[in-house]
């Protein structure tokens, strides 16, 4: 995988060998993103499986739910950790009944995972395609965090739609939001949109507003960790305020996630497990103490933007106006039966 926590000054990759590698690199951030932390969980459970096939075929199993359950500590808001778990799971027990051996229960793991890294990559390409409609020639956008192709095993999630617009010709700018205090927005989205080629200015999270105000933003995209039923988006810290400032200008507040963002079993927003980081990534991020020694510190990693504030969530199946219960109900039937 690219160690994201280099980046831009290097760009190299890390080798992960096992488990407790895999769970330190999506802890790290050294692949991050929701959609990229889910295929990396995917392929983790088949490091955890190497040299695992002598074992008894119960003994097996409770392997792989050991491994599953390691694998889930890593981080807890991305939704999509727990869905490919789940799906690798899912897989086993469905092998298991047709009464598959330790052999084919590893082949179908290893199909699994690998299946999960396919549709990651055709579900960014279609919403690209359904995010890509909303961009005219010579839009100006904004975006916070980074949600393009380091955070999926494709092209991204709310990058995904410049990326296709650029490629349909339309000239775009885009403001790269530095999200505060990791700076993805900084560090990954600005590098990954000028090595497309891609017209982006960064600005510092607290300029967001000022440049909704000037009137230099048609629209914004944002990615998501975890959609509730209801629509609620939960996405990088600062999104909200993004959100609120787009509603006050009225800019178009655009999500785009794959429909394994959304987490069916919580009715909102507010039951969504927030992921709060270690004091030093505020009080001395990137080596260098910028708060007083001993300070009390509160670092929520995410946040939640109410539905009533998403103009539309573009997901593989479609543009979804105005998200609400029932729309996004409907929108998992249809991608269920599109699976099926
Ligand atoms: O803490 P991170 O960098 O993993 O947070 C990532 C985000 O918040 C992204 O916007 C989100 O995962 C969508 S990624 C396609």
């Amino acid at each position: 995988m690219v160690e994201q926590t280099l980046l831009p000054e290097q760009h190299e990759q890390l080798l992960v060998k096992t488990v407790p590698q895999m769970v330190d690199a999506i802890y790290r951030l050294a692949v991050r993103g929701a959609p990229a932390i889910g295929v990396a969980a995917a392929f983790g459970v088949l490091l955890g499986i190497q040299d695992q096939g002598g074992l008894e075929r119960s003994a097996f199993i409770e392997h792989v739910h050991g491994v599953c359950d390691e694998l889930a500590t890593a981080r807890p808001t991305a939704v999509n950790l727990f869905w490919a778990l789940n799906r690798m799971r899912a897989r086993m027990e469905r092998d298991e009944a047709a009464g598959a051996d330790v052999e084919a229960l590893i082949g179908g793991l290893f199909e699994e995972a690998h299946g999960i890294y396919d549709s990651d990559r055709a579900t960014c390409r279609r919403m690209g395609e359904i995010g890509a409609e909303l961009i005219s020639d010579g839009h100006s956008l904004l975006t916070h965090c980074n949600a393009g192709a380091l955070a999926t095993a494709g092209m991204g999630t709310a990058l995904a739609p410049m990326y296709v617009a650029a490629e349909q010709g339309k000239t775009i700018h885009v403001f790269a939001d530095e999200t505060r205090p990791l700076l993805q927005g900084a560090r990954i989205t600005a590098w990954e949109l000028m090595q497309a080629d891609i017209n982006v200015t960064l600005i510092t999270d607290s300029m967001a507003a000022r440049v909704m105000q000037e009137g230099k933003v048609d629209a914004v995209f944002v990615g998501s960790d975890r959609i509730a039923a209801n629509g609620d988006v939960c996405n990088k810290i600062g999104t909200y305020g993004v959100a609120l400032c787009a509603k006050a200008h009225d800019i178009p507040f655009y999500v785009v996630a794959p429909l394994s963002t959304i987490d069916p079993t919580l009715a909102d927003g507010s039951l969504i497990p927030i992921e709060e980081r270690p004091a030093a990534e505020i009080t001395e991020g990137f080596g260098r103490r910028t708060a007083p020694e001993g300070v009390a510190t509160y670092s929520p990693a995410f946040d939640v933007t109410p539905a009533r504030l998403v103009t539309g969530l573009i997901t593989e199946v479609g543009l979804i106006e105005t998200p609400n219960t029932e729309l996004i109900r409907d929108a998992l039937a249809r991608g269920h039966q599109d699976a099926t």
